[in-house]
C-alpha cells in the first residue's frame, strides 16, 4: 500500500511535526557537508508555503541519552538558517513546557528546529513516554528521514502512534521510488558495484543482488576475502577469515545462475592504509606477504569500465579503496567518472560513496544520489524499515 504524501496533508493553521535526518559531519561549529539540509528544504518550504509551523527534529551523531554541547544541533540551525532565508530558532530541548510554548507560539509558515532527540535515553528506547512528549508539540506527523528510518526508534516509530496522520515527507518519497525501480523492475543489464571494508557489512545485500542483478562488480578491501576463497594470498589485506566459506557459496551461486561476477585481477598494494605512496601495483596472485591491496589497480579498472558498458541500470555502493587517502583514491575517483558517464539510470548511495561521487565532481550526472547509509543497504536488502512501515496508509 502506498503511504500517505505530505502533500496530502491539509497543512493550513496546523503545526507539523518534521522528522529530518539532519545527522551531517561537523567541522568546528560549522556543518563540513550540508546536502542533508538541502535535501529536506523541499519538504520544509512546502509545509512553511502550504500555511504550517513546522517543528524541525533530529537527532546528530550518538550523544548516548543525555545532553552533550558537542552533539548539539547548533550548527545545523546555523546553516538552515542561511539556506532557507528565514529564522531557525534552536530550542533547548526537544520535550518539556519551555518548548512546548516555543511551539505554541509560532505563526503560520515559521519554523523551530529542536535540540538534539538522542540527548534523552527514551529516543532510541522507542519510549512511547517520549513519544508522547513529542507529540504535544504538533497536530500532525511527517518522516522526511529515509536516512534514519531502519531505527526503530521513539521520534521515527512511537511517536506515529500519538501524532496522526504520519505522512511521507518529499525526499522520503524520492527515496523510496528511486531505490524501489532499481530492484523492482531495473531496465537491464542491472549491474551492481560493490566495495567497502567487510563482507559482513553487504553480505545481505549479496544474497538479495543475487536474485536480481546481471553483473556484480566487487572491489574494496571485501574483494580479498572473495580473493582468499578463490585460493589467492592476500598478504597483509583486510580479510574476514570466518566469511572465506560464505563467499565461496556466493560466487558458485552465481555462477550457477548466470550471473557475472568481476573481482580484481590486480591491486595497488601498500604497507599501510595510512601511507604516503603505493609501492606498486601487483597481479592479485603475487601480494607480497608484507604488504595489503589499498586500491584497484588499472586493469581491473578497465574490467570494470567494460562490464559497465552495456548496462541500463547500475546501482553502487563502497568505495574501491582507501579513497581518503588521495594516494589511493585512483580507482574510486575513476570509477565514479565511468559510473557517471554511463548512459544507463546510476544510482549510489552511502556517506563513503557519495563522498567519492562529489569528490570526483559527478554528483550532478548521477541518475540518483540517496541521502542514506544504513538505511540505504538495508532497504535494498530487501528488509521493511521501521520508520517507513508506521506511516500512515495514503
Ligand atoms: C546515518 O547517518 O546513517 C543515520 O543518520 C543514522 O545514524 P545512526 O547510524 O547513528 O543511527
Ligand atoms: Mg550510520
Amino acid at each position: 500500500m502506498p503511504k500517505l504524501s505530505v502533500e496530502q496533508l491539509d497543512l493550513q493553521g496546523k503545526r507539523v511535526f518534521l522528522r529530518a535526518d539532519l545527522n551531517v559531519p561537523l567541522a568546528g561549529r560549522g556543518v563540513a557537508d550540508d546536502t542533508r539540509l538541502r535535501a529536506v528544504l523541499p519538504t520544509l518550504q512546502h509545509c512553511l508555503k502550504a500555511g504550517a509551523s513546522v517543528i524541525l527534529a533530529s537527532h546528530l551523531g550518538r550523544p548516548k541519552g543525555k545532553p552533550d554541547p558537542q552533539h548539539s544541533l547548533a550548527p545545523v540551525a546555523n546553516r538552515l538558517e542561511e539556506l532557507l532565508g528565514q529564522p531557525v530558532p534552536l530550542a533547548p530541548d526537544c520535550v518539556g513546557e519551555a518548548v512546548e510554548n516555543l511551539a505554541r507560539a509560532l505563526k503560520p509558515g515559521e519554523c523551530l528546529l529542536l535540540e538534539n532527540l538522542r540527548f534523552h535515553p527514551g529516543e532510541e528506547a522507542n519510549d512511547p513516554a517520549f513519544a508522547e512528549a513529542l507529540a504535544r508539540l504538533a497536530d500532525c506527523y511527517v518522516n522526511d528521514a529515509f536516512a534514519a528510518s531502519h531505527r526503530a526508534h521513539a521520534s521515527l516509530v512511537a511517536l506515529t502512534q500519538y501524532l496522526k496522520p504520519a505522512a511521507a515527507g518529499l525526499l522520503m518519497r524520492r527515496e523510496l521510488e528511486a531505490l524501489g525501480q532499481i530492484l523492482d523492475h531495473p531496465d537491464r543489464p542491472l549491474v551492481a558495484i560493490l566495495g567497502g571494508a567487510k563482507v559482513s557489512d553487504k553480505l545481505g545485500l549479496i544474497h538479495r543482488f543475487l536474485g536480481k542483478v546481471d553483473c556484480l562488480l566487487i572491489g574494496g578491501a571485501m574483494a580479498f576475502t572473495f580473493l582468499k576463497a578463490l585460493g589467492h594470498d592476500p598478504g597483509r589485506s583486510l580479510v574476514e577469515p570466518e566469511l572465506v566459506d560464505q563467499a565461496r557459496q556466493v560466487l558458485a551461486q552465481a555462477r550457477a545462475r548466470g550471473i557475472q561476477v568481476g573481482l580484481p585481477v590486480d591491486t595497488v598494494v601498500a604497507s599501510g592504509p595510512e601511507s604516503a605512496e603505493a609501492v606498486r601495483t601487483v597481479n592479485v596472485r603475487q601480494i607480497p606477504p608484507g604488504l595489503m591491496g589499498v586500491d584497484i589497480g588499472q586493469v581491473t579498472l578497465a574490467r570494470f569500465k567494460e562490464a559497465l558498458r552495456p548496462a541500463r541500470t547500475v546501482i553502487w555502493n563502497g568505495p574501491m579503496g582507501v579513497f581518503e587517502n588521495p594516494a589511493f583514491a585512483t580507482g574510486t575517483i575513476e570509477l565514479a567518472r565511468a559510473v557517471a558517464g554511463s548512459s544507463a539510470f546510476t544510482v549510489v548511495g552511502g556517506g563513503d560513496t557519495v563522498a567519492a561521487v562529489h569528490q570526483a565532481g559527478v554528483a550532478e550526472k548521477l541518475g540518483y544520489l540517496s541521502t542514506a547509509g544504513g538505511a540505504f543497504l538495508e532497504f535494498l536488502e530487501g528488509r521493511e524499515l521501521p520508520g517507513v512501515d508506521a506511516l500512515s496508509e495514503a
